[in-house]
């Protein structure tokens, strides 16, 4: 694996918080690249990629909608991918 492709919403800040540290962390090992969640994505560009990671915070125990309107669950059959799911302490 060698390139990988943080995608996250945050609303108030803590998801892109956390999604920066862990593109930190990641560069040290891996090409990674972080990218807010948006309409204008082009979704040929998760071609360039070997792993897909997707930050957002829970809001009324679902996945933000900003999110859920993002993720194209056919494109992801053929990704790899992995969900940082960010949730208030309780
Ligand atoms: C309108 C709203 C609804 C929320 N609903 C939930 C929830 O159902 N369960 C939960 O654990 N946290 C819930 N939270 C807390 C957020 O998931 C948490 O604060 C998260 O860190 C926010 O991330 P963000 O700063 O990236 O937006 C909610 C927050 C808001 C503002």
């Amino acid at each position: 694996m060698n390139k990988v492709l943080i995608l996250y919403h945050s609303g108030s800040g803590s998801t892109k918080l956390i999604s920066e540290v862990l593109s930190e962390k990641m560069s040290e090992t891996f090409e990674t690249d972080l990218l807010i969640v948006s309409s204008s994505f082009d979704y040929q560009q998760i071609e360039n990629y070997d792993l897909l990671i997707f930050g957002f915070p829970t809001y009324s125990c679902q996945p933000s909608l900003s999110m859920k309107e993002f993720v194209d669950i056919e494109l992801l059959k053929h990704k790899h991918y992995a969900v940082v799911h960010h949730v208030r302490n309780l």
